[in-house]
């Protein structure tokens, strides 16, 4: 399963990209709000920094206007992706903007007829908010399930990409589901490092090889 950083915070980014496990990224307009400053040189940056998938949202509501938006996205870096959301004007964008070759993540996803409609036409990715749905006592990982289920059932090639992640039992239960992609905050991806008994245990060996006089 790919594992993409879902933030626009270059410290971030920087931080957590050498581990060497980030796959690509995943913005949204709140995100990069957060940052401040001039959102094309972040957008840039972060492509430079993650060399992988970056997604940047369009924040047009008709489709002639997405469309417009989505191409002038993509020409900031070849790495873009261009995010719409999920409403009958997101998903003409994203039948025309694949038709071009663009790829397209349909965001803002919280039921399985809509991810089965964003694969219909083309996305390359789309985005279920699971952590959303379990704040409001949904079920999020039950609905990764429903879209493994049909994506599989008709081979469709668009990747579930996992959003609105808030822990890495959210990343375990959707590498068991077989979901393609989960797109993490940095608190989550640092999380998923920690465990007390690796620290316990090589606090011991560390110990253990110093009492013993031994050199490496
Ligand atoms: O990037 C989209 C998604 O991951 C947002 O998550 O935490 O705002 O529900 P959250």
């Amino acid at each position: 399963m790919k594992i993409f950083i879902d933030s626009g915070n270059l410290k971030e980014i920087e931080a957590l990209v050498p581990l060497g496990i980030i796959d690509g990224i995943t913005t949204n307009p709140s995100l990069l709000a957060k940052e401040g400053g001039d959102y094309r040189a972040l957008l840039k940056k972060i492509c430079q920094i993650v060399k992988g998938p970056t997604s940047a949202e369009v924040v047009a509501t008709d489709a002639a206007a997405m469309i417009a938006q989505g191409r002038d996205l993509s020409s900031i870096d070849e790495h873009i992706v261009v995010k719409v959301p999920f409403t009958k004007e997101g998903v003409k964008a994203c039948k025309a903007l694949s038709a071009e070759g663009k790829h397209v993540n349909v965001t803002l996803v919280f039921s399985p007829v809509q991810a089965l409609i964003a694969a219909k036409v083309g996305a390359t990715y789309v985005s279920p908010f699971i952590g959303r749905l379990d704040d409001i006592a949904g079920s999020g990982m039950h609905l990764i399930e429903e879209i493994v289920d049909i994506y599989e059932n008709y081979q469709f090639a668009t990747e579930v990409l996992v959003a609105s992640v808030r822990h890495p039992m959210h990343v375990v239960e959707a590498a068991r589901l077989g979901a393609d992609i989960c797109t993490c905050p940095a608190a989550v991806i640092e999380a998923m490092f920690k465990h007390p008994l690796t620290d316990i245990g090589l606090e011991k060996f560390l110990k253990d090889w110093e009492k013993a006089g031994f050199k490496l």
